[in-house]
């Protein structure tokens, strides 16, 4: 049984925006993650770090959760700035059931693999780059549900603390201290985040920062084959 993670999937199986015209990397991405999973067992668990499909309502995610859900492993899954089908958690589960797919949320709450606490949100962009009153106010509920997560950690007894985030909370000479320090906070040991493609991967940082290791994981920069972290 082992822990695995990698983000940003996006599918676009029953629509059409399949990654493949940006060329590169992702040319022929679906065949490249159906054999990426190869490495993954029945009984492992993968977590999937949100942008994981294009669709723009729930109905429309069919093809691509049907995709997802038929990868080896019990996924559970984050947010990212394009899953503009995600809804209700109520909705979302309800409609992976009635499905048979075995998917969980990471949101609000915190999942046990063994003794490790996983925790997450989708994270936001660093502040000095804030539009308007708008992204203080999502970036500010952000980080109550990454402190509602670790609280949960902690409370359910965590030996040790996994963070899962969709925006990087640290980049090469940039921190968001608003967020690492609630991950230091709570003690977690290791981070990963994804969002940042192509040539975008040279900001990210990857390494330790105040005794936590931070890890990029999106698809392109695993080469579409989840990264095992446990
Ligand atoms: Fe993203
Ligand atoms: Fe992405």
């Amino acid at each position: 049984m082992s822990l695995f993670a990698i983000g940003d999937l996006h599918l676009s199986l029953g629509g059409d925006k399949p990654m493949d015209v940006f060329g590169g990397a992702w040319s022929g991405y679906v065949d490249k993650l159906r054999a990426g999973f190869r490495a993954v067992d029945e009984d492992d668990t993968v977590v999937l770090l949100g942008d994981l499909s294009w669709a723009m309502h729930l109905d429309d995610s069919k093809e691509d959760f049907s995709f997802i859900a038929e990868l080896p492993g019990r996924k559970l899954i984050l947010k990212g700035n394009h899953d503009y089908w995600w809804t209700t958690a109520s909705k979302m589960l309800r409609f992976f059931e009635e499905n048979g797919w075995d998917i969980g949320l990471l949101h609000n709450n915190c999942h046990f693999y063994g003794n490790t606490a996983l925790c997450g949100t989708r994270g936001w962009f660093f502040a000095d780059t804030f539009s308007d009153a708008g992204d203080e106010k999502v970036f500010n509920r952000e980080l109550i549900r990454l402190e509602t997560s670790l609280k949960a950690a902690r409370d359910g007894g965590a030996e040790r603390i996994f963070v899962f985030l969709h925006y990087p909370p640290i980049l090469k000479g940039r921190v968001c201290e608003e967020m690492t320090s609630l991950i230091e906070k709570y003690g977690a040991e290791r981070c990963f985040y994804g969002h940042l493609h192509g040539g975008a991967r040279t900001r990210a940082f990857e390494g330790e920062y105040n005794g936590v290791e931070y890890r990029l994981l999106s698809a392109d920069h695993l080469n579409f084959v989840p990264k095992k972290i446990l």
